[in-house]
C-alpha cells in the first residue's frame, strides 16, 4: 500500500531528489535518483545513465551502490530509496535486485517514492524471494 513519505525517510529522499537532477536519460525521458545508506551511516547516491545502445543503461540503484563501494569498499546496505517522476513509484528492476542481494540482508526495506511523495515500502525478500547470494558459492 502507498502512503505519504514518513519523516524518517526525508534525508534519503532529499539526497535522491538532488542526484536525480543529474540523470542522463534522453531515451526514456525518466529521471531516476537512488540513495543508499550503508552500515557506516553514510549516504551514497546515483542517477540513471542511459546509453544509445539501450542495453548499456545503468539504473540509479546500481549507480548508487557502485558509488558506495567506490568510497567504502565492501558495504552492507541498511536503507535504500528510489525516486522517480512516475505514479505509482517504481520498484528496482530485476538486475538491480540481484545486485542489491549481494550487499543487503533479506529484511532490508526498499522504499519506492515519487515526486508527489507517494511511498511504497517492501521487504527485499518479497521483491526477490530465493535470491542467489554469495553463500551459495561457498556452500559444499
Ligand atoms: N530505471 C532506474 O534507474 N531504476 C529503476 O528502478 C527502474 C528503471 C531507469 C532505467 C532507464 O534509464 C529508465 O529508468 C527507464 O527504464
Amino acid at each position: 500500500m502507498e502512503k505519504q513519505l514518513p519523516d524518517a525517510l526525508r534525508e534519503l529522499y532529499e539526497a535522491a531528489k538532488k542526484v536525480r537532477e543529474k540523470a542522463y536519460s534522453p531515451y526514456s525521458g525518466h529521471k531516476v535518483g537512488a540513495a543508499v545508506k550503508t552500515s557506516t551511516g553514510k549516504i551514497f547516491t546515483g542517477c540513471n545513465i542511459e546509453n544509445s545502445s539501450y542495453g548499456a543503461t545503468n539504473c540509479a540503484e546500481r549507480v548508487a551502490i557502485q558509488n558506495a563501494i567506490s568510497n567504502e569498499g565492501n558495504i552492507r546496505i541498511t536503507d535504500l530509496l528510489v525516486l522517480t517522476d512516475a505514479t505509482p513509484p517504481w520498484p528496482p528492476c530485476g538486475m538491480c535486485r540481484q545486485v542489491i542481494a549481494e550487499f543487503a540482508d533479506k529484511n532490508l526495506m526498499i522504499h519506492s517514492t515519487n515526486l508527489k511523495g507517494n511511498t511504497k515500502s517492501v521487504k527485499f525478500s518479497e521483491l526477490l524471494p530465493e535470491a542467489f547470494t554469495p553463500d551459495y558459492l561457498t556452500a559444499r
